[in-house]
């Protein structure tokens, strides 16, 4: 075994009970138990289908296209048995590629959630199963902030391996650019180091390809002083709804579009296009402000000024901390977009993701008002939403989009059309398949007005974090990368046991499933 005990002793271990036939007759429900029972360490654990536990362990956010999950074990042993395996850390990974894992072994990560501050308190180390507020909390307690997603339930490794989002990456880069060193299992069951100066290709293909390579068991992090920041700990927004009229969307993104060279590093904008009922019978344009500062703040005052120009239907906004920052965009743990599971069972979300470099507003025109007569002309789907996420990207823009596989780094705007909807029956756990196929059909008819649109104005990309999988191999990578990509997958995983999140195909035949 050359997984070492250290990380074997923490992995949390559960187990359903395998379909018949599908694995070798030794596996049975005992035969399971009797023969990992003996190879776990202290605290981990199996869990057999049916048994207390079993639900919240594999439950995800979303229920489109999830994977089937069957035991957890280490790699050694699921290779050894031609087993597919998959790590699960927040549970909100939505890609179709998921679908192709089949009564595999679950590897919990959410064992891995501890976390220390260097001595010198620039980096921490991070267990590789932290969700984002575990991090969050534990720094903002000492004084320290780091750039992670928004939303406090997603897993922070798969954020990072996929480059990632967050709200600082405008003072500090993306989350994937604050990684200093990773441990990572790797295919062969090897743990190695990856960063600048060992495996520096991997570390590099960590970075914006990530799931495609191994097992993260923890993270060296860059971290920053909360007063670094020239807001310090407040922070303040503004939400403003508009009817999304044709012409609404040309001038609120209009706008949007002006200020993507004034916005400070601290600022995010970020839109909804959907129905809410308690506002408007109609759709409407949700749109948000949010930064670091107080309200008061004179650059922040004259950027929201142009927005309440356009006579919103209603305003509210906020001040308060960074930690409030999640519930005002209603992505805290308690709110309901990360409980989607617990409010609506059976949710299935698919976002048809399309990053650009700036705005082409008739494609953008278009594609919303397609999105709206889509989304209204079946009942099911009147939950979806379309998002418009304009982070600030300063520093994200100084780093060179060749020192990592991230494909993104010179988009400004990610824009997302999702389709909501009843994806599973929740009395007969049956799928509802027709929806399904008209939500994929209906996303990507959204989805090619924008792309077209994007060549006209510097080209787009797919974020692997939100693909729905029907994305080319270079939307989700780049052009640029994916030869490089297809190398290392060579070297690092020949067997392409990596294959289930965003896979890149290697020139070997798969052992994992790399086809959609
Ligand atoms: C409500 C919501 C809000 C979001 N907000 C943001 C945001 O603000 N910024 C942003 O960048 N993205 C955001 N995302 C996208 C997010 O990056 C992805 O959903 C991501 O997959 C979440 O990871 P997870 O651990 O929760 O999911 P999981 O399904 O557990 O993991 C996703 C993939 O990563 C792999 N993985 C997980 N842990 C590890 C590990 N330790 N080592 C190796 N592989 C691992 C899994 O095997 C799987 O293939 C958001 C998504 C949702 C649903
Ligand atoms: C595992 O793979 C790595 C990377 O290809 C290689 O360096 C190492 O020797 C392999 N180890 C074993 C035990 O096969």
């Amino acid at each position: 075994m050359i997984v070492t005990r250290a990380i074997r002793c923490s992995l949390l271990v559960w187990c359903a009970r395998p379909v018949a036939g599908a694995w070798d007759a030794r596996y049975t429900e005992t035969g399971i138990v009797n023969e990992l029972g003996s190879r776990l360490s202290e605290g981990a654990g199996i869990v057999l289908k049916g048994e207390d536990g079993f639900k919240e362990k594999t439950e995800r956010w979303q229920s489109w296209k999830s994977p089937d999950v069957a035991a957890v074990v280490d790699i050694r042993y699921a290779n050894a048995n031609n087993i597919p395996f998959l790590a699960k850390s927040g549970g909100h990974g939505a890609i179709s590629s998921l679908v192709k894992f089949k009564n595999g072994i679950q590897i919990n990560m959410r064992g891995l959630n501890s976390i220390s501050i260097a001595k010198d308190g620039s980096s921490a180390t991070l267990g590789g199963g932290m969700k984002g507020k575990e991090i969050i909390d534990f720094l903002w307690a000492r004084e320290k902030q780091t750039v992670t997603g928004v939303c406090e339930c997603t897993g922070h490794t798969a954020v990072v391996l996929g480059g990632g989002h967050g709200l600082l990456q405008g003072f500090h880069g993306l989350p994937s650019d604050q990684l200093l060193s990773a441990r990572i299992v790797i295919a062969n069951s090897t743990a190695l180091t990856a960063s600048p100066t060992e495996n520096s290709d991997l570390f590099w293909a960590l970075r914006g390809a990530g799931h495609n390579f191994g097992i993260v068991t923890s993270l060296q992090y860059k971290i920053y002083d909360i007063d670094g920041h020239p807001g310090g700990k407040t922070w303040s927004y503004k939400a403003l709804a508009f009817p999304a009229t044709p012409e609404n969307v040309r001038k609120v993104y209009s706008i949007a579009e002006s200020q993507l060279d004034k916005q400070p590093e601290g600022m995010m904008q970020y839109s909804l296009v959907m129905t809410n009922p308690q506002v408007s019978p109609d759709p409407i344009i949700l749109h948000h402000v949010v930064w670091n500062g107080p309200l008061t703040s004179p650059l922040a005052t004259r950027l929201t000024k142009a927005y309440h120009e356009l006579k919103p239907l209603g305003a509210t906004q906020e001040t308060g901390t960074y930690l409030d920052v999640a519930r005002w965009m209603q992505v805290d743990a308690d709110g309901t977009v990360c409980n989607t599971q617990k409010m609506l069972p059976g949710a299935g979300v698919i976002r048809f993701p399309v990053d650009v470099k700036t705005y082409h507003l008739d494609a953008l025109v278009a594609s919303i008002e397609k999105f709206i007569k889509l989304t209204k002309s079946v009942a099911e789907f009147s939950g979806s939403f379309m998002m418009v996420e304009q982070y600030s990207t300063h520093t994200v823009r100084d780093i060179a989009a060749k020192d990592s596989a991230f494909a993104s780094r010179d988009a400004r705007v990610l824009i997302s059309p999702a389709f909501f909807y009843p994806s599973v029956v929740v009395e007969s756990g049956e799928r509802n398949k027709a929806l399904d196929k008209m939500a994929l059909q209906y996303g990507q008819e959204i989805r090619k007005i924008l792309v077209e649109g994007a060549k006209k104005s510097g080209g787009s990309h797919a974020y692997v974090n939100y693909a729905f999988g029907g994305e080319s191999e270079k939307e989700l990578y780049g052009r640029d990368k994916i030869e490089k990509l297809r190398m290392l997958k060579r070297v690092y995983d020949p067997e392409n046991r990596f294959g289930f999140y965003g896979p890149i195909k290697s020139a070997k035949k798969s052992k994992g499933h790399n086809e959609l």
